[in-house]
C-alpha cells in the first residue's frame, strides 16, 4: 500500500455481546482490502470504552484537552482518517448509543470527510438507523454518500464463511466503495488546498 493511500476507518457501532455486527464489519473490511486502493482499518468501539460525554463544553473545545487516555486516543485515531464507513445495526429504529457517544466526542476530525453507511437489522435492513446517522453527519460537516449497504434479517444473511448469501450486497458495496474512493480523494485534495482554520480555545474552556 502506497504511503499516500486514502485512509478509511470502518467503525463498528455495535458493542453488544454476541453481536452480529462483527460479521458484517469483517465482511465489508475484506471487500475494502481486496480493492487495493484504500488503506482500511477496522475500528471496533469495543476497543474504545469512551466515558459518556460529560464535558462542560462542546466537543469543538473539549477535544483539544481531554484528560482521559481513551478520549485523547480516540480524537487522534479519528483525525488520522480521510474517510469513514459506519457499520450500524438498527436499535428501536435508531442507531446504538455507543456510536453516538463516539461521534459526539470528536468534531474537527470528522469535518470535510466523506462517510458511507453499512446497516443491518430485521426487515428494514437498518435503513432507519442510517437516515438518522445522515442527519448527524451533516452537523459534523461530513459528506454522506448516496449509496449504502442495507442487510435485512442479518441473523440469516451470512454463510459459515462470513459471506452474504445474497450477492446483491456485494454489488451495492462495490458502488459504495467507488463513490467513497472518489469523494475521499477529492476532499483530501480539497482540505490540503484550502486548509480550514482549527477551532480556537475560548474563555469557557478550562
Ligand atoms: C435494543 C434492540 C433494539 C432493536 N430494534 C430493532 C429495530 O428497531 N429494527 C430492526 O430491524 N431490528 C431491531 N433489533 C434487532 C437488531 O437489528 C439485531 O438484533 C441485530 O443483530 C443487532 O445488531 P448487533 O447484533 O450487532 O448488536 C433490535 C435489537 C436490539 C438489541
Amino acid at each position: 500500500m502506497a504511503p499516500s493511500a486514502l485512509k478509511v476507518g470502518i467503525i463498528l457501532g455495535s458493542t453488544r455481546k454476541a453481536r452480529m455486527g462483527e460479521r458484517v464489519a469483517r465482511w465489508i473490511h475484506r471487500l475494502a482490502v481486496a480493492r487495493g486502493d484504500l488503506d482500511v482499518e477496522l475500528v471496533d468501539l469495543k476497543d474504545w470504552p469512551l466515558p459518556n460525554y460529560e464535558d462542560p463544553v462542546g466537543p469543538k473545545q473539549a477535544e483539544l484537552s481531554y484528560t482521559t487516555v481513551v478520549e485523547r486516543g480516540w480524537v487522534a485515531k479519528i483525525n488520522g482518517f480521510d474517510a469513514f464507513i459506519l457499520v450500524t445495526p438498527e436499535y428501536n429504529h435508531g442507531y446504538p448509543a455507543p456510536l453516538k457517544n463516539a461521534l459526539d466526542h470528536v468534531y474537527s476530525g470528522w469535518n470535510h470527510k466523506p462517510v458511507a453507511f453499512v446497516s443491518y437489522g430485521g426487515s428494514s435492513g437498518g435503513v432507519r438507523a442510517v437516515q438518522q446517522l445522515r442527519q448527524v453527519a451533516i452537523e459534523l460537516q461530513m459528506a454522506p454518500l448516496r449509496d449504502e449497504v442495507n442487510i435485512p434479517f442479518v441473523s440469516r444473511a451470512f454463510d459459515d464463511a462470513g459471506e452474504p448469501h445474497d450477492a446483491f450486497h456485494g454489488r451495492r458495496a462495490a458502488t459504495m466503495f467507488d463513490q467513497l474512493t472518489w469523494w475521499t480523494a477529492v476532499l483530501k485534495e480539497g482540505r490540503a488546498a484550502h486548509p480550514v482554520r482549527p477551532p480556537q480555545r475560548n474563555s469557557l474552556h478550562k
